[in-house]
């Protein structure tokens, strides 16, 4: 049996092994992406491909905690519904001993190529990177091709998380990098064959431009096209607290702007989070065949308290968000849970339409585990509007200063946490819920807070409460179990 093969066999022990208890998991997830023993991490590889949309994910089957990472893979037709698929990578060559690392897939000649990063530590603990390429006629199994890319001498070894997409003939990637004075950098490479990669140079951070001094390190870059605009999403670490912003130990966010091709060049604006919650890092995006972009990002940031979530005593950790369409309002990129997400809907909805003064209630029939709530037509006075849920995550906006704010019960202490962000108006909140993970949808995705809380099990209460006039129009559906 080769390495290869003795990994997959050991991953699957795994999984049956600790199935049971696994399964046991109060907190297990509804209908979000979630590993089926051990640690996921970022999304990898995503791609519609001849109608099936493949999601790879950073896996480490045998513990909750980081290492050498393999590609686990779900796949689906309509982006609820997914299927776990055999391991697409395993660490199992010389330039990828400790890790298959994030990267990204395209379509090309009828196969798809993934490209990865080789994360190897040495006899003495120093990192080696290695972006490598490997290829598949089905989306399942992959024939490694080995390294493609040589790591350029203005970077340190902290150069990963290749995304590849082809512009005007040509191919390009972005890396995610930190330069030889510790800036964080991402990088811009060419290819006519997908082969042979030539470095441009650094596409923005690394000391110059708008981004000179912005943390230590960039990670998963992704740089796409949106309505007229070239966005470039990526995970910069190294940020310090400033205000309600940059509140999580490492950050995901956006800037949008124009890339040259032909100069390899991109001029954009100012950095903004993508999300304002406590649990959101590493997006990933990919162009379906209807011409959407979509989104998953990991629920979760590294180094946050990863070994304090109540799932690893059933040996399970992290998950994926819903999967989300991206839209670009006046420069800014809007985030909506995919239309797929109303097919996970059982049976009609409870309506509710509710005028509120210096009172707190629970609707009749709003409530539970997996749940979709959307509240329209928010009017509200002065004074707080909050609801909370399971009594362990509270939702608040305050029309005088203009704050929303998500509080949860912190899963280390039970103290209570909070985020915020600035918010003029508040007129929808779309919010998914599902045991232990909450995602919110502001004003049709001007917004979004991303986290995951832990009500007690049987917890299952939604309350709303208005210290003045209040109005608002409440849909509520139960959501599927799918997995
Ligand atoms: C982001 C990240 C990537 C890396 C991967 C390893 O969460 O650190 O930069 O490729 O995770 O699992």
């Amino acid at each position: 049996m080769n390495k290869d093969e003795q990994l997959r066999n050991k991953a699957y022990d795994e999984i049956e092994k600790q199935k049971k208890l696994v399964d046991q998991d109060p907190y297990r997830l509804h209908y979000h992406i979630m590993p089926p023993v051990g640690l996921l991490n970022d999304p990898n590889g995503f791609i519609q491909w001849n109608g099936t949309y493949h999601l790879y994910y950073q896996w480490m089957p045998f513990k909750t905690g980081h290492g050498a990472k393999f590609w686990g893979h779900y796949s689906s037709t309509d982006l609820v519904n997914w299927k776990h698929e055999e391991i697409a990578l395993t660490p199992s060559e010389w330039y990828e001993k400790n890790g298959c690392y994030s990267g990204s897939a395209i379509e090309h000649d009828g196969e798809m190529y993934v490209y990865y990063t080789g994360n190897v530590k040495d006899e003495n603990g120093d990192r080696k990177t290695y972006q490598c390429l490997a290829v598949s006629s089905d989306g399942l199994q992959f024939e490694k091709k080995g390294p493609v890319v040589e790591l350029p001498s203005q970077y340190t070894a902290h150069f990963r998380d290749p995304k590849v997409w082809k512009q005007d003939g040509q191919y390009f990637m972005v890396v995610g990098a930190q330069t030889t004075e510790l800036k964080g950098a991402v990088a811009l490479l060419r290819s006519n064959n997908l082969v042979d990669w030539t470095h441009i140079g650094i596409l923005t951070g690394g000391g110059t431009g708008k981004l000179a001094d912005f943390g230590y390190m960039f990670e998963c870059p992704d740089l796409f096209y949106l309505s007229g605009l070239d966005a470039l999403i990526f995970s910069p670490q190294g940020l310090e607290a400033d205000g309600m912003k940059y509140q999580n130990v490492y950050q995901a966010g956006y800037v949008v702007g124009t890339f040259d091709v032909k100069a390899g060049t991109y001029e954009h604006g100012e950095f903004v989070e993508l999300d304002r919650g406590f649990d959101f890092y590493a997006p990933q995006t990919t162009e379906d065949e209807s011409g959407r972009r979509l989104l998953f990002a990991w629920m979760s940031v590294p180094d946050q308290d990863e070994q304090d979530h109540p799932t690893i005593e059933h040996q399970w950790l992290h998950n994926m968000t819903i999967p989300r369409e991206l839209q670009l309002v006046e420069g800014k990129i809007f985030q909506l849970p995919v239309q797929e997400m109303e097919n996970l809907r059982v049976g009609a909805a409870i309506e509710h339409e509710v005028e509120m003064e210096n009172e707190s209630v629970q609707l009749k029939g709003v409530s539970g585990k997996a749940v979709e709530l959307i509240l329209e037509d928010i009017a509200v006075s002065d004074g707080c509007f909050d609801l909370s849920i399971g009594g362990a995550a509270r939702i608040a906006y305050s029309k005088e200063q203009k704050i929303f704010t998500l509080e949860r019960q912190s899963y280390v202490d039970g103290v209570v946490e909070k985020r915020q962000c600035q918010l003029d108006t508040l007129s929808s909140l779309h919010l998914f819920i599902d045991t232990s993970s909450l995602e919110i949808f502001i004003n049709g995705g001007e917004e979004t807070f991303t986290a995951r809380f832990y009500p007690a099990p049987d917890n299952e209460t939604i309350r709303f409460q208005a210290s003045k006039k209040s109005n608002f129009k409440i849909k509520k559906w139960e959501l599927a179990k799918v997995f």
